[in-house]
């Protein structure tokens, strides 16, 4: 069996260990004689995958006990909805710093909902920086922001110290546990799994308990975050499956010594292909302003559509699989999460650099 070098964007790569452990328990797990699938989410075996993943990501995380960790469905697209659903209270503005497609997303649906103000914006620089100022509205009911930007390859460094009384809400699908965080800092977190955390299906959110208060009772229940606080993420059958698939991939990355230790190899990753793409003499050219550089999405282009065609061709044909640029920018992208190994980082500046001699 031959695995190919996995550049996805999301879903994406999942570390080779949590897949065979997964695959050695799919049949019986732990002597249950039936699949995680088939058991009942009620069970003494599901409760305890549920507990392992919350335990798990609160240690990594370092998230303090006045936080909720809920598991909720719908992508990161239904947080869009759900956060100006109970949070965004009239006559306050949700207040959006816009860094790609993604923040857009999440302001078009509080558009529908209430007041919103853009507090800043790099759409002027084809999203390729972060911004370097906010100007919040009057009476802000929140901040938002995108801390990875998937599409266009940026990633806040330095998040936005706001007074106490603004609650920061973070968009973290596309970089969580791919860096240590001061969780205080934030109101919420959220995050889709399929990209560090597992596969599709359950979304991560981290929230102070006394947002939680907030969160009005004339809202749909399965929007409202009250209804998973108060029951565990247990009031509806909850993706079982994908929480389990977490829990063996929080494990992992506590085997591989924790969150600090994984940031030090991303860093080395990114590091190395955006050396390839700097030491290019201008055969690559990255889009992402060197200091919002993302250590999770290294975007790129080739100086001719033609030469970013046969880049894109010849490394699929070598094994490199979902290089390509988000369908609406075009282009190259590397999206090199936590699982993605430092060998298939290797193996591609490697293949860069061969491919711009070959072709310059
Ligand atoms: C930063 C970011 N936010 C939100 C989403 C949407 O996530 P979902 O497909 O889980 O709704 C994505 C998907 O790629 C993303 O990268």
């Amino acid at each position: 069996m031959k695995r190919v070098y996995n550049f996805n964007a999301g879903p994406a790569a999942l570390p080779k260990e949590v897949l065979k452990r997964a695959q050695q328990q799919l049949l019986d797990y732990e002597n249950t004689g039936m699949s995680l699938m088939e058991l009942s989410h009620r069970s003494k075996e599901y409760d305890k995958v549920h507990t392992k993943a919350t335990t798990l990501l609160k240690e990594l995380l370092q998230i303090p006990d006045n936080y909720e960790i809920l598991f909720m469905q719908g992508g990161a697209s239904l947080q869009f909805s759900a956060i100006p659903m109970n949070f965004l209270a009239k006559g306050k503005q949700g207040n959006y710093s816009l860094t790609g497609s993604w923040s857009e997303k999440a302001l078009k649906e509080a558009q529908k909902l209430g007041e919103t103000h853009i507090a800043s914006s790099t759409k002027e620089t084809a999203y390729a920086g972060i911004p370097s100022h906010l100007e919040l509205s009057d009476n802000p009911a929140y901040l938002h922001i995108t801390s990875n930007n998937t599409i266009f390859g940026t990633q806040w460094r330095d998040f936005p110290s706001l007074s106490p009384d603004v609650p920061l809400i973070a968009d973290m699908s596309s970089d969580i546990l791919s860096r240590p965080l001061h969780i205080e800092d934030f109101s919420i977190i959220y995050a889709g799994a399929q990209k560090n955390l597992g596969p599709s299906g359950v979304t991560v959110v981290i929230i102070k308990k006394e947002v939680l208060a907030e969160c009005p009772e004339n809202i749909p229940t399965m929007l409202n975050y009250q209804t998973f606080a108060k029951n565990k993420s247990l009031y509806n059958t909850p993706p079982t499956f994908s929480i389990y698939m977490l829990s063996l991939v929080l494990e992992w990355v506590a085997e591989q010594g924790g969150v600090a230790a994984i940031e030090e190899i991303n860093k080395k990753k990114a590091g190395l292909l955006y050396n390839t793409i700097d030491q290019s003499d201008g055969f690559y050219i990255g889009h992402a302003e060197n200091d919002a550089r993302s250590n999770m999405n290294v975007t790129f282009n080739l100086s001719t559509k033609e030469l970013t065609t046969a880049f894109l061709a010849q490394a699929k044909e070598e094994g490199f699989v979902g290089l390509g640029g988000h369908r609406m920018v075009g282009g190259c992208r590397a999206s090199i999460y936590n699982a993605v190994p430092l060998e298939s980082c290797e193996a591609l500046a490697e293949f860069m650099d061969v491919f711009r001699s070959n072709n310059r």
